[in-house]
């Protein structure tokens, strides 16, 4: 109860007023007291879904049309997740990495076979190793479906538990994959029990979680596993309105020698072509080209779909948002309003960071 939480404060020499804000090493410090598991999860990340779910507009609504899915891949290092995506594909992406580790986050269009039709879906493959946090939290928060990869020979890990709690933040539908069910030591079961010991009651066992047992590797059950993708997709009715200029989200970025700065967006609604003027946070510019997950040269992205752009004047930060605007000058502003605004953030985030109040925790 609160009292026994301020009681519990107090013999730490804590006197909160009941307005008081508590940092997050005190709360930490109270779900330890008591036993609680803490995800630590930034809420920077939460509101980032909030824009997401209000990037339609009601002029939109009239004019929706039906889009592909964003299903994001995640789970803990080497669950298996490049692997699955490539059989999906049919590509070989996992055997050509450095090291067998996934650094960024690729997306892919896929034709996926459902009843006689082939349907369009967008993979993002987000890598499993503990220091791309953010790029996880990313993944989430475009994304319309998770995958949570978890291998059955090895069961629920840090970046599993991770992976769970940012979908759940994004509030997307977790579908589990337990993969390498072709493994000697392999132990399906378990992860259920594991998964179900920590919320996540598998629809077998007349809970709500899809889980299907796969491999990756050999391609067992992964049809099941595309069928449950398109099940959960046709239960969210995913439209945009594709007549409209796009907006949507920066999801990689960088340097290129040649092309100078590129960036991968996932258009959220509307669509995007060469010519276009953008400003994606502080950056900005002409849409000198647009390359499609494949490195071809397209002239437009509908809904969705990933991109990848050339004509800004600086590299974005993966995560900002862009938008389509009607003139340079225009974009100019816009990128200079959002850098001054990025400065007095930083300025006030100084002041008061991460801060929870004791009445937020009841
Ligand atoms: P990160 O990107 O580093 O987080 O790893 P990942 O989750 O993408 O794992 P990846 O697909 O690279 O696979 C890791 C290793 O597990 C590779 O050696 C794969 O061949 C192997 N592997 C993946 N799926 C299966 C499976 O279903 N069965 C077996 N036996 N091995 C698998
Ligand atoms: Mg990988």
């Amino acid at each position: 109860s609160d009292g026994e939480i301020l009681g519990f404060l107090y013999s730490k020499g804590i006197k909160p007023d009941g307005v008081q804000t508590l940092d997050r090493d005190m709360v930490k410090m109270i779900c330890k007291e008591y036993g609680v598991e803490v995800i630590d999860t930034d809420p920077m990340k939460v509101e980032g879904l909030v824009k997401k779910r209000e990037i339609l507009d009601e002029d939109d609504l009239d004019k929706l049309k039906d889009r592909p899915p964003v299903i994001t891949i995640m789970g803990h290092v080497d669950h298996g997740k490049t692997t699955l995506l490539d059989y999906i594909r049919k590509s070989k992406v996992a055997a050509s990495e450095a090291g067998g580790i996934t650094q960024g986050i690729g997306a892919y269009k896929v034709q996926v076979p459902v009843d006689g039709k082939q349907l369009p879906c967008v993979f993002l493959d987000t890598p499993g190793h503990e220091a791309f946090g953010a790029m996880r939290a990313r993944g989430a928060s475009v994304t319309d479906i998770a995958i949570v990869v978890v291998a059955a020979d090895d069961g629920i890990r840090p970046q599993t538990n991770e992976a769970i709690a940012h979908a759940k933040a994004a509030g997307v539908p977790i579908i589990i994959a337990i993969n390498k069910i072709d493994k000697d030591g392999a132990n399906p079961e378990r992860v259920m029990q594991e998964l179900s010991s920590i919320g996540l009651m598998p629809e077998d066992w007349g809970g709500d979680i899809p889980m299907v047992q796969i491999s990756a590797l050999k391609g067992n059950n992964i049809d099941d596993l595309l069928e449950t993708v398109m099940l959960v997709t046709e239960l969210q009715e995913l439209k945009a309105n594709p007549d409209r200029r796009a907006k949507g989200t920066v999801i990689e970025a960088g340097l290129d020698k040649s092309k100078g700065p590129f960036a991968t967006f996932i258009m959220q609604n509307g669509t995007l072509r060469r010519g276009d003027v953008v400003v994606c946070g502080e950056a900005f510019g002409k849409v000198r080209a647009l390359f499609d997950d494949g490195g071809k040269r397209v002239d437009e992205a509908t809904p969705s779909i990933p991109v990848q752009v050339i004509g800004l004047n600086n590299v974005p930060i993966a995560g900002d948002e862009f938008e389509v605007v009607d003139s340079l000058d225009t974009a100019r502003e816009k990128a200079e309003a959002r850098a001054e605004s990025l400065r007095n953030e930083r300025i006030s985030a100084k002041a008061g960071d991460g801060k929870v109040t004791l009445s937020s925790l009841a």
